[in-house]
């Protein structure tokens, strides 16, 4: 999967945004803060095999070359039957089939951007001494499910406070899902345990609604305590174009949008109009600051 950020967006093309785009936008809630750090390009990488993954980054970027530098690499894995660093299953409550594809692809909303999706990720660092110090019980409130059997708490002992409680949405009596695809990484002998947050939506608003009640609180102070082990250090939203959106980038279809050329006179190249070697002919978007 290929994300394309605002600012980005903005520099390629002429034409309207997806109409969710837009920078992330930070929350600061008395200690909990979800940071918002730029990035113009994000891949997801997926495979059962590492040497897959790695050989597929290594072409990509060959490809994109000197037009990108990277702001950040992770290397995530399973880990035992798909739970996270914290010891719990995580993605069980994932929509599926039609219902996880009306949770995650635009339709006619945005229909120039149909088959698109949104994704919001957040790179999080775990105290996990801190964490390991707590009960099991206690820990079980936190995320609102049984840690060894991945079972839901019942709502008599379930806290408004739990996790998956907060992320709950729901709107019209409908509730609103992500797809999540979570990622457990780290570094044991730098101290380093982490959950990459990955969540796909047909709108970011869902998203963005989930993380207001988990670092403000729903009602406000009402938070998510596994921010109290949990430090948010990257945030970013990204458009994911459909695989139709890509192919009219190419030299035989038609442009997606009406180009605007970079002007940093380093670079020669215009944008949107792919080489005929067939890469899209991506300008650089180094050296462009932010907000200008
Ligand atoms: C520290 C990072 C996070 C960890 C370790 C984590 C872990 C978990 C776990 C263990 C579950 C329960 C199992 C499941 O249904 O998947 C869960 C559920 C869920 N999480 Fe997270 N999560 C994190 C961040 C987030 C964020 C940032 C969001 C959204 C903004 C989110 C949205 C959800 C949703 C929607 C559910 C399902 C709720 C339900 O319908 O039961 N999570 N998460």
């Amino acid at each position: 999967m290929l994300g394309i950020g605002s600012e980005a967006w903005d520099r390629l093309f002429a034409n309207p945004r997806p109409s969710g785009l837009h920078l992330f936008g930070e929350i600061i809630a008395g200690p909990r803060h979800a940071v918002s750090t730029p990035g113009d390009l994000i891949f997801h990488i997926r495979s059962e095999r590492e040497d897959l993954c790695f050989e597929l980054e290594t072409q990509i970027l060959m490809r994109l070359g000197e037009a990108v530098s990277t702001v950040d690499e992770v290397k995530a894995f399973r880990y035992f039957d798909n739970r996270d660093l914290l010891g719990f299953v995580d993605g069980t409550e994932n929509p599926v089939d039609q219902e996880a594809d009306e949770a995650v692809f635009i339709g006619s909303e945005d229909s120039s951007f149909a088959g698109g999706s949104y994704v919001i990720v957040q790179k999080y660092l775990h105290d996990l001494k801190a964490w390991n110090e707590l009960s099991t019980e206690y820990q079980e409130k936190v995320i609102g499910r049984t840690k060894l059997s991945d079972i839901e708490l019942d709502d008599s002992v379930k806290p408004t406070s739990a996790h998956n409680a907060l992320t709950t949405i729901v709107e019209n009596g409908v509730e609103k899902k992500i797809f999540r695809a979570n990622g457990a990484f780290g570094r044991a002998g730098e101290g380093e345990f982490g959950t990459y947050f990955i969540g796909y939506s047909r709108s970011p608003r869902t998203t963005e609604q989930m993380l207001q009640n988990m670092f403000v609180g729903r009602p406000p102070g009402n938070y998510d305590r596994l921010l109290d082990v949990s430090r948010a250090v990257t945030g970013t939203l990204f458009f994911v174009p459909s695989l139709t959106f890509l192919d009219a980038i190419t030299p035989e279809g038609p442009a997606p949008a009406t180009v605007t050329e970079i002007t940093d006179p380093s670079e020669s190249s215009s944008v949107g109009t792919a080489s005929s070697d067939g890469s899209l002919g991506i300008g650089s978007l180094k050296g462009i600051p932010r907000n200008e």
